[in-house]
């Protein structure tokens, strides 16, 4: 039998992942509740769920502000990209709070939401106690070969230390055949859109972020992780180096965000 569900949901590894306390090492910046976890661009793990950990119970909200609303979208355009039947057992990688988990619950498919940072876990389940939440690392994944038939992970990628090896990871887990969907932020492909993205980027989003969720810090790691990603060509040859056939994208927005889709290889 493929599916091991047994193997799934193991004890949550919260000691493994520990946010780091007020004035470690690492953390940079401040807010008005003392210093702010944030993550710089080695995205040590420890610093990236400790700085999830500071952002999740205000993280959707913000992210709605953020985006204009758009977020809600491209969430949408991922889960219908992805196009899960009812019965289909999904993982939902670097879920957070389980906004794109809850999505595909509803509409009968068996997710499994996992994430790295467990304040953000404990703000999913606090908000679905119904959906499985599972602590997990996207480069070291706690479940067994093969076992789900597609995997999704929406603006997580771009948060991982070494995603060639969560690459990786997400082909060990899906069956042979399953399929992957990959959102994340990219590059907008018309010059002017480019200009005036990259402006809101620097000096439209750090302002509005200090005004709605006082996290500058974190809303800064954001701003340099997005332009630190590849872009859609550079991304689609990462997937296929990492064994991902049926390699394809389509643009959201003009290509501020792209969906990646890909195929587990049968043989
Ligand atoms: C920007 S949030 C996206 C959350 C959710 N997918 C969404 O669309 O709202 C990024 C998430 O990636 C998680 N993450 C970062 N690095 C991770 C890793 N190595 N393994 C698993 N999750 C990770 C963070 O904890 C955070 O919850």
């Amino acid at each position: 039998m493929r599916r091991r569900r047994g193997t799934w949901p193991g004890p949550e590894r919260h000691g493994q992942y520990r946010s780091r306390a007020e004035g470690a090492e690492g953390l940079r910046g401040t807010c008005d509740d003392g210093p702010m976890p944030r993550a710089s661009l080695d995205k040590d793990p420890r610093d990236v769920a400790a700085m999830f950990d500071a952002v999740a119970a205000r993280y959707d909200r913000t992210n709605d502000v953020l985006s204009g609303g758009q977020d809600r979208a491209w969430r949408r355009a991922a889960t219908a990209a992805l196009a899960a039947a009812p019965g289909e057992i999904v993982l939902d990688l670097a879920a957070g709070t389980g906004t794109s988990s809850a999505r595909l619950a509803d509409s009968d498919v068996q997710v499994v939401a996992c994430d790295l940072s467990t304040g953000m876990l404990r703000e999913g389940r606090r908000r679905r106690p119904d959906l499985a939440f599972v602590a997990g690392d996207a480069t070291a994944l706690p479940f067994a070969d093969a076992v789900f038939d597609a995997v999704t992970i929406s603006f997580g990628l771009r948060n991982v230390a070494d995603p060639p090896a969560a690459l990786a990871e997400m082909l060990r887990v899906t069956r042979p055949g399953g399929r992957l969907l990959v959102c994340e932020f990219s590059t907008p492909t018309w010059r002017p859109l480019r200009a005036v993205y990259g402006r809101y980027l620097s000096q439209g989003l750090p302002r509005v972020a200090r005004l709605v969720a006082h996290d500058r810090a974190a809303y800064e790691y954001l701003v340099e992780s997005i332009g630190d990603w590849p872009d859609q060509v550079a991304f689609g040859r990462m997937l296929r180096t990492a064994g991902w056939s049926q390699v394809a994208y389509r643009n959201l927005t003009g290509g501020i965000v792209a969906l990646h889709r890909a195929v587990r290889p049968v043989a």
